[in-house]
Parts: structure tokens; C-alpha cells; sequence
């Protein structure tokens, strides 16, 4: 099959174009980089000819609200109608499980907007919520890090290896549409403190973390099994110590590096 990946140079997406491609299937890179514009919408039309299947993993790391839920809602307008234009059968949209059980963030809004054009929307589809990522700890310290502390919000999560969201992804989008998919997780519920101060020892970079509600990024209404998945979940396979184990340690790199030097 010939499949189209959108945000094709970012996380996920290039790990899905990877697992095609090692299924064996032809891909097509959507990114600015690679010259097309999913917001914009140039260079999409001559990008889809011949394709079978597109998977939707775009972002963006706006904050403003109006910003982020008119990029997911422009983009996605975008890539459904050069799909419908070029015959593109099937839409893949990767997606945040429990969206409709918190207010959450601008990120959380144009998620869900995202949501509504595609279900809504003319072309077959399959959506796949995934839970937060084995990373998603440790981006959220580099947003408040300052000083050597960094606040984070005690989220109870049950993360997933990005190369598992990947592997799901290239199977659905290779298969028939869906609708809705059971939601994807990983094999364990933890707090997200403590995958920080893990992750962060990994690294071998340390810092001070403020368990907080107040920072303004999580409020409490994503306290609780908001996050979790629900019943029929699909389990992945990857631990958070899997994952934690293949990590490079930045101050070891650092080191070796030096001693090169
Ligand atoms: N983080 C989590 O824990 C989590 C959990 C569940 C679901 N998700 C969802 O997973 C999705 C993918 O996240 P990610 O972390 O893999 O994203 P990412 O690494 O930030 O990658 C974003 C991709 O979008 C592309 N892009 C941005 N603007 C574009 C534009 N105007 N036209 C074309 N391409 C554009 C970027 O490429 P260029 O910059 O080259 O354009 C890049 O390839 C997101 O929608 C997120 O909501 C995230």
C-alpha cells in the first residue's frame, strides 16, 4: 500500500513511517520540512496522488488557544479535502484517550476539534486515543524548568512507548476503517512525578520537582483515572523501564564526548 504519514518528521510520525516501511509499504512524508504544508495546504494535493491511506500525526506546540484549535481545525479541513480530491480511502488520526472527561489545556481543545471534523467528515476514518507517552514526563519539566526546579502536576497516567503508537498506527491505517478504536495504553498505571524523577535519573540530569495543581498547565479536573484508558483498552507491550533502559544518558554522551575532545 502506498500511505501517507503526516507529521512525518516528528515523534510518532516517524516511527509509523518506519513500522510501514518495514511491513513493507510504500509512505509519504507530510511536513514542512519535507515542503508540504498541512496548514496552509500547499503541496498537499500533488502529495496524495496514488495513496491509499493517510495517518494524521501532527502537532503543534502553540499554547494560545484560538492558535491551537485553529491549526488542528485548519489542517485537518486541509488534509480531508485533498484526500476526498485525490480518492484517499481511509483517515487515521491519532488522538489523547479521556479527552471528553477533563476541560484540560488549549492542546486538549484542538484535539478534540480535530476530533469533530473527522468524524464528521467525508472520508472513512479510523480515530486511535492513546494514553501520554513514556516521555510525556519529561517534557513537561522543560516547560517550567527554571533554576534547577521545575513544578509538575501528579497526574495519574498509564503511559505508552511511542514505537508501540507507532506499531498501532501502521496496522490500522493498513487494515479497513474503524470508527472509533478501543484506546491504546501501556502495561502500567504510574504517577507522573515519579516517571519525572525517573527519567531525569536516567538522564543523569538532576533537578528539584514541585508536585503542584496551581502551575496553570494541569488543573485538578485531571486528577483522578481521568487519563487511564477505558474498558477493552488495547495493552502495549513496553514498560516504562523498557523504555527507560534504551535511553541515552545525556551526561555520560556529554563525557565520552569530552573525552574524545
Ligand atoms: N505527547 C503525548 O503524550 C501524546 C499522547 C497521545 C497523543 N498525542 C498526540 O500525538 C500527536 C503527535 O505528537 P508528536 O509528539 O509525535 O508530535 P511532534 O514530534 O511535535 O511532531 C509534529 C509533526 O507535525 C509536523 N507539522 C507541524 N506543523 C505542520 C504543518 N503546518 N504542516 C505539516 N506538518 C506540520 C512537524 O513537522 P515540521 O515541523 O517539519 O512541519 C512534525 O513532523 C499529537 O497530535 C498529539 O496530540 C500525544
Amino acid at each position: 500500500m502506498r500511505v501517507a504519514v503526516a507529521g512525518a518528521t516528528g515523534r510518532i510520525g516517524s516511527l509509523t513511517v518506519e513500522a510501514l516501511e518495514l511491513m513493507g509499504h510504500e509512505t509519504v512524508g507530510i511536513s514542512r520540512t519535507q515542503g508540504i504544508d498541512a496548514y496552509t495546504g500547499e503541496g498537499l494535493v500533488s502529495a496524495l496522488g496514488g495513496v491509499d491511506a493517510l495517518v494524521d500525526a501532527l502537532s503543534s506546540n502553540a499554547t494560545d488557544h484560538d492558535e491551537v484549535v485553529g491549526f488542528f481545525s485548519q489542517s485537518t479541513r486541509n488534509l480531508l479535502e485533498a484526500e476526498q480530491e485525490t480518492g484517499v480511502q481511509h483517515h487515521v488520526l491519532l488522538t489523547i484517550v479521556g479527552l471528553s472527561r477533563y476541560d484540560g489545556n488549549a492542546h486538549a481543545a484542538g484535539k478534540r476539534a480535530q476530533e469533530r471534523l473527522v468524524e464528521q467528515g467525508p472520508v472513512q476514518w479510523s480515530i486511535l486515543p492513546a494514553t501520554q507517552f513514556h516521555d510525556f514526563a519529561e517534557m513537561v519539566t522543560t516547560w517550567t524548568e527554571q533554576d534547577g526546579s521545575a513544578t509538575i502536576a501528579p497526574l495519574l497516567v498509564q503511559p505508552v512507548a511511542p514505537a508501540d503508537v507507532a506499531d498501532a498506527l501502521a496496522e490500522i491505517a493498513t487494515g479497513p476503517p474503524q470508527g472509533r478504536c478501543p484506546d491504546l495504553a501501556g502495561p502500567e498505571t504510574q504517577d507522573l512525578v515519579d516517571l519525572a524523577r525517573r527519567t531525569r535519573a536516567a538522564r543523569g540530569t538532576s533537578i528539584r520537582l514541585v508536585p503542584t495543581w496551581s502551575s496553570g498547565l494541569f488543573g485538578v479536573d485531571m486528577a483522578g483515572d481521568v487519563h487511564l484508558p477505558g474498558p477493552g483498552a488495547r495493552i502495549a507491550p513496553t514498560t516504562f523501564d523498557d523504555w527507560l533502559a534504551q535511553l541515552p544518558d545525556r551526561k555520560r554522551a556529554e563525557e565520552r564526548g569530552h573525552h574524545r575532545a
